[in-house]
């Protein structure tokens, strides 16, 4: 037998792991579940919640012991029982402890459907039944922590994951256990600290029993009616997973998605309030010809007809806000198009940890679909200006992009044909002379490649607001195949795409996008 395998019996089923796991990791790889709230995997383990009790034995031949699977590791030939009616009695009886003072609230909890205090007590044998007599009062008292951040004390069990995060992960002690005048332990910020960074509401994510709460979205909506799409923060070239979660027609939040070769189990405030892009007094949602509604087709050969009879240069500028799908049909576009690309990649500000300097999530797709190459990417868009100015620049077709990003006079753009490919209502989509709205990252499906060369997908959640809305690679290729009168390459659907991508750019040799993992394909290291 490998050294390395380790035999173990888990509820009565043999499972075999590389290594000396913890005996709950294995649990979890097994899909055995058992309540460990004071435990998570990318925080330093303290062991205090006391709920992760396990029978355990070193072989058939000992006696039953009762352990902490949290607190020790497996070992060959073990077997491990998480129903052994004693472990399952001391479990019920501290899940009853907490839920002594517990208010019961749940239909109105942000936590409910995440909560392991209700999964729990559901699965333990006191259905409906407490210890409590008489009335259990539900004061409600939220105590600000700063920031977005309040705590309900009543649901906090001291599990310290909260100051275990800021300890951790943001290197600071924010949170500290106290004792309050009553004398009892209660979490509360240090004096002069507050919970308001950038990464703050982390915390309301990893509290396993709802008592810290985001002051700017408490009971906004019933956590069980929303439903988790798997997705791709576009903050930055780092590729935050998130999940979507929303009611099928309108997104409510946005939290993390784990992923220990990205961001683990984190995600920046900034992320979440992206959802701000939804807004529709920000979109535009139908097809435009100088500030009137017009079909997509019509307004499509328009552009073309004055495209081609002005006789200009045509430049693209694009970001790396791009999906890699956009890029490859853009690519396709200019192998049958003379046309330059104006590539925009701005230097942002980089916060040392999930916010790169790179404010685009997809530059480096640009990189390998060679959209952005050395020559053709700035880092403003002084140049552009400089060309329209000279006479160089009669066209502009904007793929996400706004022309008015850098100050600049918009008289300059009076005898410049704009073609607007966004779904933002900016300067730009108002001075455009053809405007095609795209979908948003929430509503269309796609890949995008992080700064790492790692490959990821994202997921369409909700749909566009209308039926002129339409994906950025749809427009591409109706103005590919109104230009080109040859053999057309029609990309109308996502499968078509994948179909030729793999073939035309080598790096993606062999990559299915249906088989593409939800935590990411590396293409290439650096
Ligand atoms: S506030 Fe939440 S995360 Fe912090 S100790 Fe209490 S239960 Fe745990
Ligand atoms: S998870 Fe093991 S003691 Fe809390």
């Amino acid at each position: 037998m490998d050294d390395s395998k380790i035999k173990v019996t888990l509820n009565g089923k043999v499972f075999e792991f590389n290594g000396k796991i913890r005996i709950l990791d294995a649990l979890a790889r097994a899909k055995i579940e058992l309540p460990s709230p004071c435990y998570h995997g990318n925080l330093s383990q303290i062991c205090c919640c006391g709920l992760c009790l396990a029978g355990t034995r070193s072989d058939k031949n000992s006696p039953w012991r009762i352990e902490l699977a949290c607190a020790r590791t497996i070992e060959d030939g073990m077997e491990v029982d998480t129903d052994h009616p004693q472990a399952v009695k001391l479990r019920e009886a501290i899940i009853n402890i907490y839920l002594l003072k517990h208010p019961l609230d749940c239909s109105l909890c942000d936590k409910v459907g995440d909560c392991f205090l209700h999964k729990f007590a559901l699965h333990t044998n006191f259905h409906g039944f407490t210890r409590v007599v008489g009335k259990q009062y539900w004061h409600r008292n939220l105590r600000s922590l700063g920031g977005k951040i309040a705590v309900d004390d009543e649901k906090c069990i001291l599990c310290g994951r909260c100051l275990r995060f800021c300890n951790d992960i943001l290197g600071e002690d924010i949170l500290g256990k106290i004792k309050n005048e009553r004398n009892l332990d209660e979490i509360n910020v240090y004096p002069g600290k507050s919970c308001d960074g950038n990464y703050s509401l982390n915390l309301v994510d990893l509290c396993p029993a709802g008592a810290l709460v985001d002051k700017t979205c408490d009971h906004d909506q019933m956590a069980w009616d929303l439903r988790h799409t798997p997705s791709i923060s576009p903050e930055s070239s780092t590729g935050i997973n998130t999940y979507i979660l929303h009611d099928n027609r309108h997104v409510h939040r946005i939290i993390s998605r784990k992923n220990d070769k990205i961001n683990e189990a984190w995600i920046t405030d900034s992320s979440r309030s992206l959802v701000n892009i939804l807004n529709p007094n920000n979109r535009i949602t139908q097809v435009m010809r100088g500030g009137k509604r017009f079909d997509v087709k019509m307004a499509i050969a328009l552009a073309v007809n004055g495209i081609l009879s002005s006789g200009g240069n045509i430049y693209i500028l694009c970001s790396g806000e791009t999906s890699l799908e956009d890029q490859f049909v853009l690519k396709r576009f200019l192998d049958v198009v003379s046309a330059n690309v104006y590539f925009l990649k701005r230097r942002g500000q980089s916060d040392g940890f999930l916010v790169s300097d790179e404010p685009y999530p997809n530059c480096a797709g640009a990189q390998i679909t060679r959209l952005s190459t050395e020559i053709n990417t700035h880092q403003d868009l002084s140049d552009l200006y400089e060309m329209v100015q000279s006479g160089t620049c009669k066209n502009i077709i904007c793929v996400y992009e706004d022309l008015f990003a850098d100050p600049v006079n918009s008289k300059i753009f009076d005898d410049v044909s704009i073609s607007y490919i966004g779904y933002k209502n900016n300067k730009t989509a108002k001075i455009a002379n053809f405007v095609f709205p795209v979908k948003t990252l929430f509503e269309r499906t796609g890949t995008f490649v992080n700064k790492d060369y790692i490959l990821q997908k994202f997921f369409k959640a909700v749909p566009p607001p209308s039926k002129n809305v339409f994906e950025c690679w749809e427009i591409l290729s109706l103005l590919m195949n109104t230009y080109y009168y040859g053999e057309k390459a029609d990309y109308l659907t996502l499968d078509q795409i994948w179909k030729d991508l793999p073939y035309i750019i080598a790096d993606f040799k062999d990559v299915d996008f249906h088989n593409v993992p939800l935590d990411g394909f590396f293409l290439k290291k650096d």
